[in-house]
């Protein structure tokens, strides 16, 4: 396989990357990445010199670019995990949403509809997976879940630009019989995750004695599933997927987010001791306005991929969040780099000009 990941050096994309590269003998990775703020080469500095691994800095609206990568790699396989993916960014400022979500995955399925349906080696061994989101769905109340059959009700630009690039990628299977798989999961944390995300940003500020942020009443219901699982899912699904299918990910683990953020506090109290001022880190704890548009509940049925597939996940919630305190605890230098900006100077360092 000579693969193509978009966005392996953010936050799943590098877990997918150092995955892929353990498990598998036979396959080369392009990874093509822009380095916004979200993209952290240093993700993979333990695996930049494997030689089954080549990395590009460049975006993915990039057409010429795109395709000069297909060609002279003779790309195969596409992951594709590109975008912009703050919610909070995207009320903020959607231009760049619309910008990398849609007509980044668009100038992706352009590149392999072109360089597959012309080069005259047939679709067989082709696959183009895109990566997208369970909040495609929209929000739930206190029951049910997603399912494949859902309808899409997207709620934030975010969610909308992932909703459009998720029918783009649909569109090009039935129009053009490209061969696309899509994954719709729910939120993920583990090593890597930018610490602007709740789980990091609470470990961090709260490591740090300062006020731990939360939401509206903080009773939002998410569905977490350990960064590492999710990988092994995406991996599951290139390789015995059906093309045209969507798999909803989910780790089976719903949570609200006050509990998210009791369990670290919880957990580092034990791990480094409590407050300097004896108190427990949950004193810590302030309730803020609430996110415009924020979804109270996102939940997945995950059945499909575990009868189709035999895919469920590895990594319990208490097994995870501890491995990614921990991950946390021992990469302070990770930390330190990714909060006073330096991480964004890594690049030149390695890679000089090119
Ligand atoms: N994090 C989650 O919980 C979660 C859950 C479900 C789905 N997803 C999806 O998984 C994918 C990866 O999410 P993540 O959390 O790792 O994101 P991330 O923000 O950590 O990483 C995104 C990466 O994409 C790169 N990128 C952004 N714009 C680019 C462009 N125009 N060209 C090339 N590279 C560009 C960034 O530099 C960064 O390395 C996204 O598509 C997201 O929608 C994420």
């Amino acid at each position: 396989m000579n693969v193509l990941v978009t966005g392996g050096c953010g936050f799943i994309g590098s877990n997918f990357v150092r995955s892929v590269l353990r498990q598998k003998s036979n396959c080369r990775l392009i990874n093509l990445d822009k380095l916004t703020y979200a993209g952290n080469p240093e993700n993979l500095r333990d695996i930049e010199d494997d030689s089954r691994y080549r990395f590009v800095k460049g975006d993915i609206t990039d057409a010429a670019l795109v395709e000069q990568i297909f060609t002279e790699e003779k790309i195969d396989t596409v992951v594709h995990f590109a975008a912009e993916s703050h919610v909070d960014r995207s009320i903020a400022g959607p231009a760049e949403f619309i910008q990398t979500n849609i007509v980044g995955t668009f100038t992706l399925l352009e590149a392999a509809r072109k360089s597959w349906l012309q080069d005259g080696t047939g679709l067989a061994d082709k696959r183009f997976l895109h990566v997208s989101t369970d909040e495609v769905y929209g929000s739930l109340g206190a029951t049910g879940y997603f399912t494949e059959e859902t309808s899409y009700d997207p709620r934030s630009p975010y969610s909308a630009s992932k909703a459009s690039s998720d029918h783009l990628v649909q569109a090009y299977y039935h129009t053009y019989g490209l061969p696309v798989l899509i994954t719709n999961c729910s939120n993920n944390y583990g090593p890597y995750h930018f610490p602007e995300k709740l789980i990091p940003l609470i470990i961090n500020n709260a490591l740090n004695d300062k006020q731990l942020p939360v939401y509206g009443d903080g009773k939002q219901v998410r569905d977490w599933l350990y960064v590492e699982d999710h990988c092994a899912a995406v991996l599951r699904v290139l390789e015995k997927g059906t093309l045209g299918q969507t798999y909803n990910i989910g780790g089976n683990n719903e949570k609200q987010n006050i509990e998210i953020v009791t369990t670290v506090c919880n957990l580092l109290d034990e791990k480094v001791g409590l407050r300097d001022s004896g108190e427990p880190r949950t004193s810590l704890i302030r309730y803020v306005t609430d996110r415009p548009g924020h979804d109270r509940r996102y939940a997945i049925d995950a059945t499909k991929i575990k009868d189709e597939l035999g895919w469920t996940p590895a990594v319990t919630f208490e097994e995870g969040i501890r491995k990614t305190v921990d991950w946390y605890l021992d990469n302070p230098d990770w930390v330190a780099g990714v909060l006073d900006g330096s991480y964004q100077d890594y690049y030149e360092r390695m890679y000089g000009n090119r």
